[in-house]
């Protein structure tokens, strides 16, 4: 796994500026449209998901905290609302590709990790003081 150590500045949904390093996941054409794979950082297993009816790119953690399955990646995504969401395979929790919130009326909710799409590659920024940013 190659990682790019220059770390970029990165607005969150908060409008905090934090330090992100950027990591390379896959080839954008590895993802399957309106799927999601699983790719590795470190000791952490992150979801990574095309959602290609939105031209949008999403990325959680792959652990449903619910029974602590390692199985959001192959869960089925779509829209509540206005909101992406994920539904993880084993009880259809359901969680908010943008905010990590479980939308099924749940106190757990998931991780986040911005994406970005570079020549076809794509990037998921870590973000190196995650005290700070929600
Ligand atoms: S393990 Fe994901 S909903 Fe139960």
């Amino acid at each position: 796994m190659n990682e790019i150590k220059n770390a970029s500045k990165v607005y969150s949904s908060s409008s905090v500026v934090a330090d992100v390093t950027w990591f390379y996941a896959c080839l954008a054409e590895e993802v399957p449209d309106n799927g999601g794979v699983c790719v590795k950082y470190q000791d952490r297993q992150i979801a990574l998901f095309h959602f290609t009816r939105r031209n949008e790119w999403y990325a959680t953690q792959n652990e449903c905290p619910h029974r602590q399955q390692m199985a959001l990646s192959r869960g089925m995504i779509g829209t509540q609302g206005e909101e992406p969401k994920v539904a993880c395979p084993f009880h259809k929790k359901t969680f908010s590709l943008k905010t990590g919130e479980c939308l099924t009326g749940d106190e757990c909710a998931i991780k986040t990790y911005p994406v970005k799409v570079e020549e076809g590659k794509v990037f998921i920024g870590i973000i190196n003081n995650e005290t700070t940013v929600k």
